[in-house]
């Protein structure tokens, strides 16, 4: 009989001291987010140049590709440069992580949610290149890629 009443009051006790640790986490979250003012990292995808991808001419023959990747697409997936441009690709996902190859280059990046990686290319022939996912992203994953169209 006084085993039966003493282990409700251990339960009760292991159940008072989590409730008490969660709520010094919370409070401790916080503190960090009014008084030292540190936030939850968003996604990038939520930022410029990022909301949406695009192709910015920086210069005659200098490109900047800001890429998003996405099941199952990237934006943009058409990419229209003159021949001997030089492009800079900035690659992110928006959701899980995807591959950016982009054929007869030496492009081959990870588009990973929440950074950025970085390549750059020289077009030098007038032609198509496709870009390719190359990590496996399920279902659409074959049919996710893009072109690029060097212009003579
Ligand atoms: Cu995206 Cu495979």
């Amino acid at each position: 009989m006084a085993i039966n009443s003493a282990v409700p009051n251990v339960e009760k006790k292991v159940l008072l001291a989590s409730l008490m640790f969660a709520a010094a986490m919370l409070g401790l979250i916080a503190y960090a987010a009014i008084r030292l003012g540190i936030s939850v990292p968003t996604c990038i995808t939520n930022v410029k140049p990022f909301e949406e991808g695009e192709l910015i001419r920086v210069a005659p023959g200098r490109y900047e590709a800001h890429v998003v990747a996405k099941t199952w697409s990237f934006k943009p997936n058409r990419i229209k440069v003159e021949r001997g441009s030089v492009v800079d690709f900035y690659v992110t996902s928006k959701d899980i992580v995807h591959g950016f190859m982009i054929d007869r280059t030496n492009v081959n990046l990870m588009a990973i949610p929440g950074a950025v990686n970085y390549a750059q290319a020289r077009f030098d022939k007038a032609g198509k290149h496709q870009i390719l996912c190359h990590e496996f992203c399920k279902s659409g994953h074959d049919n996710m890629m893009g072109w690029i169209e060097v212009t003579p």
